[in-house]
């Protein structure tokens, strides 16, 4: 399920992070082939900031609050564990080719979540597209090839196991935060079941209230996350 999570972060929390970020400097920007795999590091040209500094774990805990506590991403995703959120900039000619995030991401705060399984993967665009030229996510499924590319503070959500890609920023820059979340149910396909029946449910109990059918297919919900949540 490929889902488009509309204002995780309002205008004035996306202007906050972009200038903590701006008055920070230049010096924050780590080379990004610092924390890919050997595949990976042979396509992916970016930079990040460096994971557990005081900045990112500021700024990333800044971003994690925001998604939690939007019901739609907590519907889609699931979130047992999330690693803090990074942050990323693709300048120049910045790009990540084709690849699929490892299995396994770590977090780097201190007393953070450890390792965690990634099974969703999220993108938080801290620019609009008219800023930069380029930097569209490219994700591949069954059902081929999706650009995305969103307005500041929107996000995009994925499954971890999907084929991705970031094409080449020619103009301007493209920021964007990215965490992994360990979701309570694994499969992609029962996650897009749960989120549909629960936004189905939603939608029903405010046309009809809280009906007898309503509290029933609500119950249904809950059993079928029972039935395969893992803790
Ligand atoms: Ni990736």
């Amino acid at each position: 399920m490929l889902l488009h999570v509309p204002q995780v972060l309002s205008a004035t929390q996306v202007q906050a992070i972009r200038q903590a970020l701006q008055e920070a400097g230049e010096a924050v920007w780590a080379d990004g082939r610092a924390t890919a795999g050997a595949q990976a590091v042979q396509v992916k040209a970016n930079q990040q900031l460096e994971p557990g500094s005081p900045l990112a774990v500021q700024l990333g805990e800044q971003v994690a609050h925001a998604l939690q506590s939007h019901p739609m991403f907590a519907s889609a995703a699931l979130p047992n564990r999330m690693i803090t959120p990074l942050f990323n900039r693709y300048t120049g000619g910045g790009t990540y080719g084709n690849h699929i995030d490892g299995a396994f991401q770590r977090d780097a705060r201190a007393g953070g979540a450890g390792r965690i399984r990634s099974d969703v993967s999220t993108t938080v665009f801290l620019c609009d597209p008219d800023e930069y030229e380029g930097g569209e996510l490219i994700v591949e499924d069954s059902y081929g090839a999706h650009e995305v590319k969103l307005q500041a503070g929107d996000a995009i959500v994925y499954p971890s196991t999907s084929l991705h890609r970031v094409e080449p920023v020619t103009r301007g820059a493209r920021l964007a935060a990215f965490l992994w979340t360990q979701s309570l149910v694994r499969e992609d396909a029962r996650r897009a079941m749960l989120f549909e029946l629960d936004m189905n449910i939603l939608a029903l109990r405010q046309q009809l209230g809280d009906t007898p059918q309503v509290v029933s297919l609500t119950g249904h919900y809950h059993n079928l996350l029972r039935m395969w949540a893992e803790l």
